[in-house]
């Protein structure tokens, strides 16, 4: 697997991919949203041997606080290290852009991801009721390095 930041030309097939990861309730990010996180945030991509992307992250960076809006892998691909590698870069990339405080929105109801998200350090700040459009609620999560 190689993880390299994302780049313009990648466009299309991280939209392709984004349409396998999330239903239309969970607000997926549509292309003309990427083309706009492409020039202004940050996007970090896992590749397999035949240069197809399989998962993603992306972070959208504020003055002096980061939020993870998105993280998603491929299904053939889960469950073999590659969610914890991206979402562990993007944090180290974020510690040398000085985003003391992460945040994020997860599905309540998203075991993996939350298992995921508390194994790299975050911590469970609130609830956010019925967020979702099937009325799932949300639970944000918060990382703070001192
Ligand atoms: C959440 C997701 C990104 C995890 O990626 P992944 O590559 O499968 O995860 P990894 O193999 O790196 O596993 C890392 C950790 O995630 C958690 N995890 C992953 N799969 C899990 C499972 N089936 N059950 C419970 N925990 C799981 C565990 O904490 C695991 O650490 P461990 O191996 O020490 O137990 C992936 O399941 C996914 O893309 N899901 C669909 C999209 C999504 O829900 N994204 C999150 C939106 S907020």
């Amino acid at each position: 697997m190689r993880y390299r930041a994302a780049v313009s030309d990648d466009l299309n097939p991280l939209f392709q991919l984004e349409q396998q990861l999330f239903s239309s309730e969970n607000y997926p990010v549509s292309r003309r949203m990427f083309k706009y996180h492409l020039e202004h945030n940050f996007i970090l991509l896992a590749e397999n041997e035949s240069q197809e992307i399989v998962g993603y992250i992306l972070a959208l960076r504020r003055k002096t606080w980061a939020k993870i809006y998105s993280l998603g892998v491929s299904s053939k691909y889960r469950g073999a290290g590659v969610g914890f590698v991206l979402l562990k870069e993007m944090l180290e990339y974020l510690h040398h852009q000085d985003k003391k405080r992460v945040v994020l929105e997860v599905r309540i109801d998203n075991k993996q991801a939350i298992s995921l998200y508390a194994k790299c350090g975050f911590k469970k700040l609130k609830i956010s009721p019925s967020f979702y459009k099937d009325g799932c609620d949300a639970l944000i999560m918060q990382r703070l390095e001192k």
